[in-house]
């Protein structure tokens, strides 16, 4: 009966994305606005909580954890986390996802604490651009951090490239130029329409997976291989070449039908589905009944009987998501 955790369509669910902080050093133009109000501290879980959740999940059958934000460097006591959640018996593993700005001097730690896998987003290798993009100059510490992550010797290195009509289409070859040069992979990413944003029209800098690959085919040719991460990303290689190529099309080439993961935001909240707003609150039972993991468990199976099918990005009609990508880190 109790084995593992299955949803209302027969999905498994192994994986949750846990968000550590919902602040961020960068203001990145497609995940959050300018004038971002953050959270107050008293309303994110605290460490002791994170680890307790994720102690429950793991015990539900969860197999993957990663660590997301707002900056999930941006939290202290981040890699005592990582080690801590690194132990847990019945865990495959620990990754993270982060926008690189701190790598420079905690990749090693984060390695040494356990760290399996590393995303960092990387979406121009111009200085101005990249600054445009983030709304912060920090390229050069970025792309020093990425380096420290090479060195340090993590499993796997994926970049994740947010690719924009008008904005960074240009950049398709440097970026796989670049994450070629480093032996690592590299997603490109078509942007979702989370929490409103003034600074362009979504709909305009919009850049199907299709056209992308397609760059890349006039001057590769890709050959589709099927080691999959058990996330979204279509993986592709490229003959002679280290790295992998991937797509991760929520637009193009929907994927929720093998959707396997749950997320928790930064205020404890246990998110169903990235593109729907149907959640329930954690945080009040670990504060209210702590150390009774029943409870969270029940809630837990519970909520996922109803986890929505799939975003609804393509309808028109349906309500928007409101909440910023910050608050669930992806
Ligand atoms: P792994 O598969 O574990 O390597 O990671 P990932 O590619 O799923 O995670 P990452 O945090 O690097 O996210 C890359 C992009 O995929 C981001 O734009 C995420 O928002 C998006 N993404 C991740 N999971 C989902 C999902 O369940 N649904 C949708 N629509 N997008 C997702
Ligand atoms: N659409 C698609 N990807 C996004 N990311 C952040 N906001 C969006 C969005 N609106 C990406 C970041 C990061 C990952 C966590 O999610 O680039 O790599
Ligand atoms: Fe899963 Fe929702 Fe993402 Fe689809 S949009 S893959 S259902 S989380």
């Amino acid at each position: 009966a109790d084995s593992g955790l299955i949803d209302g369509l027969g999905r498994k669910i192994d994986y949750i994305r846990l968000s550590v902080t919902d602040r961020c050093d960068f203001r990145c133009v497609y995940c959050m606005a300018e004038d971002v109000q953050f959270l107050p501290r008293a309303r994110i879980l605290s460490l002791e909580e994170l680890e307790t959740l994720a102690r429950s999940f793991v015990e539900m059958g969860v197999r993957r954890i990663r660590l997301t934000g707002g900056e999930p460097l941006m939290r202290r006591g981040i890699v005592d986390l990582v080690a801590r959640l690194a132990s847990l018996p019945g865990l495959d593993e620990v990754v993270m996802t982060t926008n690189g700005s701190q790598l420079y001097r905690l990749a090693r730690p984060l390695k040494e604490a356990g760290l399996k896998r590393l995303n960092i987003s990387l979406d121009s290798l111009k200085p101005e651009r990249f600054a445009a993009m983030t709304r912060r100059s920090k390229l050069c510490q970025v792309l020093a951090g990425i380096d420290a992550a090479v060195a340090a010797g993590f499993e796997r290195i994926k970049l994740n490239s947010v690719i924009m009509q008008g904005h960074n289409d240009d950049e398709i070859h440097p970026l796989l130029a670049f994450a070629q040069s480093r032996g690592i992979d590299i997603s490109y990413i078509e942007e979702m329409p989370l929490g409103r944003v003034y600074s362009h029209d979504r709909r305009q800098a919009y850049c199907s997976s299709d056209d992308v690959k397609r760059e890349i085919e006039t001057r590769y040719q890709l050959m589709p291989c099927t080691d999959r991460t058990g996330g979204p990303s279509r993986y592709y290689r490229i003959a002679g070449l280290p790295g992998r190529v991937g797509f991760i099309s929520p637009h193009s080439h929907n994927f929720c039908d093998s959707c396997n993961r749950l997320r928790v935001t930064a205020e404890g909240r246990l998110l169903l589905c990235l593109g729907q707003e149907h959640s329930v609150d954690l945080r009040d039972i670990l504060r209210r009944y702590p150390g009774e993991k029943n409870r969270i468990e029940k809630r837990v199976r519970e909520a996922i009987r109803h986890k929505p099918s799939g975003h609804s990005f393509a309808d028109r009609d349906a309500p928007q998501v409101l909440r910023f990508m910050n608050m669930t880190g992806g």
